[in-house]
């Protein structure tokens, strides 16, 4: 087995994200201005192309890939891609194959998402109003998603909802979307809005709301017990004693947890992006078509993960907003 990827800060680099489009068909506020320039088609990496590359992190130690985007499923041919993929779960050199969406095309999908050995979904769903929906989607139609979410059931996967923490927009909803969660069989994870993408005059600091108070509001109704599995991602999990249903928090602000980072993201063009937070990046396309030869690539991986930063730099706690950024979180897939 060829060595583990690992980073100046001794971390094992285990989870590869790939964005496979920078497309999406909703513009969430928080993630895409409303009008977008999309990459031209030449841009992208091929799925062949795509193979070649998550075939070379998983042969260098990737253990878990998520497919991400802008929507991934919205990506022509983008099943080959997952069908590709699947035969490294078939060796057993990858643990999990997995895919985050916004659920708009999943109705068509999650039968043959699951066939290729996708045993979860994280389905991004920030409001169960559809007027709510259409407002922070821009346009997204909520009876689609929930559709698809049905299909995700039927076709046995397990779906866990992310909920950006958005103050003014859905924090009269926290008891309603654990309770519909928990009704539905889905896990439920909370994110901290992070400052990414074209804000204009708005900063997201008044969007901002930190999961400590979340937190403590759910408290207030339930009994929360710690628990300390993770699933290689970044979210911590309590159980509600209650219903027993699982609720994550994804804490980038009130709670960095860069020190257990395990991942980079790899972009629709090649980019390799080693912090979500950072401008920082390689480029793997040009050794990609350089040469069919995979040293040079595997080569250029190792050099890239050498330069990992030790994590991002945002801060809302001075009332102002560092490490804010313009790129825009569809780029890296969140
Ligand atoms: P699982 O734990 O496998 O369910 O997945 P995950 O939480 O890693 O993936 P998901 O796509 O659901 O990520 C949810 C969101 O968490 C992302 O879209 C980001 O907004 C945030 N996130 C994930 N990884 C990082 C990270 O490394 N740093 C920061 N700051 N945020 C992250
Ligand atoms: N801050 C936090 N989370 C974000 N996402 C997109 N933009 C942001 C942001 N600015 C989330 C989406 C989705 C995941 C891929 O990233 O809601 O769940
Ligand atoms: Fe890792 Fe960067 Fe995210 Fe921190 S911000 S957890 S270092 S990707």
């Amino acid at each position: 087995p060829s060595p583990l990827l690992m980073d100046p800060f001794a971390r094992a680099i285990s989870y590869l994200r790939v964005s496979v489009t920078d497309r999406c068909d909703f513009r969430c506020t928080y993630c895409m201005a409303e009008h977008m320039t999309f990459l031209p088609r030449a841009e992208l990496l091929t799925l062949e192309e795509l193979d070649r590359l998550c075939s070379a992190f998983v042969r260098m130690g990737v253990q878990k890939l998520r497919v991400t985007g802008g929507e991934p499923l919205v990506r022509r041919g983008i099943m080959t891609f997952f069908r590709a993929m699947s035969r490294h779960l078939g060796t057993g050199a990858l643990k999990e194959l997995t895919l985050t969406t916004n659920g708009s095309q999943l109705a068509r999908h999650a039968d043959e998402v699951a066939a290729c050995g996708v045993r979860r979904v994280n389905v991004s769903l920030d409001t169960l109003d559809a007027e709510r929906f259409a407002k922070v989607t821009r346009w997204g139609r909520l009876p689609q998603v929930l559709d698809g979410l049905r299909a995700a059931r039927a076709a046995g996967l397990r779906v866990k909802i992310n909920t950006v923490a958005l103050r003014g927009f859905n924090e009269d909803e926290l008891f309603r979307l654990v309770d519909w969660c928990g009704a539905e069989g889905h896990d439920l994870t909370f994110i901290e809005v992070m400052p990414m993408g074209e804000m204009g005059e708005d900063t997201r600091l008044d969007q901002y709301w930190p999961l400590t108070e979340l937190r403590t509001r759910l408290a207030e109704r339930f009994s929360l017990i710690e628990l300390s599995e993770r699933t290689g991602g970044p979210a911590r999990y309590v159980r509600l004693a209650e219903t027993g249903q699982k609720i994550g928090f994804i804490t980038p602000l009130t709670h960095n947890f860069c020190e257990s980072c395990n991942r980079v993201r790899l972009t629709c063009t090649g980019e390799l992006f080693m912090c979500l937070g950072q401008e920082d990046r390689a480029d793997l396309r040009a050794p990609l078509r350089r040469t069919s030869e995979d040293g040079p690539l595997e080569q250029a991986i190792r050099e890239a993960i050498a330069r990992k930063p030790k994590g991002h730099d945002f801060d809302y706690s001075r009332k102002t907003v560092a490490g804010q950024m313009s790129r825009h979180m569809s780029h890296t897939g969140g």
